[in-house]
């Protein structure tokens, strides 16, 4: 295959683009730590065979079309694809994959460790003692949210929200959730109950959204939504940012109509609304659900393994938009 050339978008585990390479396969890699622009991606892939994108770059139509004839197609490095015009994709018969179930258990954790910082105020109180003001322990100091034998509410029970609300059960809690079907699964496993999605706000305790980003779910959680949550009610997005109005949830914040928020994903990547950073009441990472060293590394070997098909005219075996298979 060396008579293919492949661009990768951004610096992969090794593991990956050694997959690459054994394969005879000519690649060249964005040599810089930094997403190309847009103008960047247009010029960068430019004639080639195939592309391994990740989840911050826009593949739209554009860059589709930039590509040239001679593509084969696109692989993620990432489960979620909101980032890619996949009708565009389909239209010109390009395969597109993307990375699932290996980035589960990770991004499962990463919520849990972010809903147990909220509740727990973990953040704020790491701050106190950094600062040097820390007086002792108090009776009142940094009271935060019970855990145990509290409601979660999974919005999107798919494979992230059922991992989300396996780990949940060690911890004793209900557990309530939406998804367009029902998982009989986790009722007969976990015990779990299938709502509509303003019953599980009004009686969850923690909101936990595992939905992908599409027409339909974004700005799922806006002013309506967050108002029919609990006072005492924590909520957790390591989905995708535009999922929730931030400015909405901003106001809710800092209004205290909910206890807190943690999140993982922004509506515009990398800033984050006006006002957030401030609050006392939110946990803020930077996108890194799938980022441990395993789940990365398995990632760019699933992303990898999805290029090589392409390239070799081979059914890509993590293809989102079967269609292409069917001509
Ligand atoms: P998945 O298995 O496809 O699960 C998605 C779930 O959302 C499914 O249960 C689906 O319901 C449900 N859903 C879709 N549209 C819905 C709607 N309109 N209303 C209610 N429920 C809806 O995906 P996954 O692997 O768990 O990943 C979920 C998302 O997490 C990804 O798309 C990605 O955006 C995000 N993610 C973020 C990170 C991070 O670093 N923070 C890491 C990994 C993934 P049905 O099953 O009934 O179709
Ligand atoms: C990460 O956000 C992913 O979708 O893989
Ligand atoms: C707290 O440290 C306690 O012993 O209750």
């Amino acid at each position: 295959m060396m008579d293919q050339m492949a661009y990768i978008t951004r610096i992969i585990p090794q593991p990956g683009l050694d997959l690459l390479s054994d394969a005879s396969l000519a690649i060249q890699v964005n040599p810089e730590d930094r997403t190309l622009s847009h103008d960047e991606l247009l010029r960068a892939v430019s004639g080639k065979h195939g592309i391994l994108c990740t989840l911050a770059d826009t593949v739209d139509a554009a860059v589709i079309e930039a590509a040239g004839p001679q593509c084969r197609g696109i692989a993620s490095y990432a489960v979620g694809y909101n980032n890619i015009d996949i009708e565009a994709a389909t239209r010109r018969g390009l395969p597109v994959s993307n990375t699932p179930g290996v980035l589960t258990d990770a991004t499962a954790d990463l919520t849990w460790a972010l809903l147990m910082c909220a509740a727990r105020r973990i953040v704020e109180s790491d701050a106190l003692m950094r600062s040097g003001r820390w007086r002792g322990w108090g009776p009142m100091q940094f009271l935060g949210a019970d855990i145990a034998g509290a409601t979660l509410g999974i919005i999107g029970a798919g494979r992230i929200g059922a991992a989300v609300a396996k780990r949940a059960s060690g911890f004793g809690m209900r557990i309530l959730y939406t998804a367009r079907s029902a998982k009989p699964d986790i009722e007969s496993s976990l015990g779990a109950r299938f709502t509509d999605l303003d019953t599980l706000l009004c009686e969850s305790d923690f909101v936990s959204l595992h939905v992908p980003l599409t027409a339909e779910t974004r700005h799922l959680i806006g002013p309506r939504e967050l108002s029919l949550m609990k006072q005492t009610a924590i909520l957790v997005n390591t989905s995708r940012g535009p999922v929730i109005d931030e400015t909405a949830l901003v106001e809710a914040l800092r209004r205290r109509t909910i206890f807190a928020a943690a999140l993982d994903v922004y509506e515009n990547e990398p800033a984050v609304a006006p006002g957030l950073a401030a609050l006392p009441n939110a946990v803020i990472c930077t996108h890194i659900g799938s980022a441990t060293v395993g789940t990365r590394t398995a990632m760019a070997l699933m992303a990898a393994q999805n290029l090589i098909a392409m390239l070799r005219g081979e059914r890509a075996p993590n293809c989102v938009n079967t269609q292409v298979y069917q001509r």
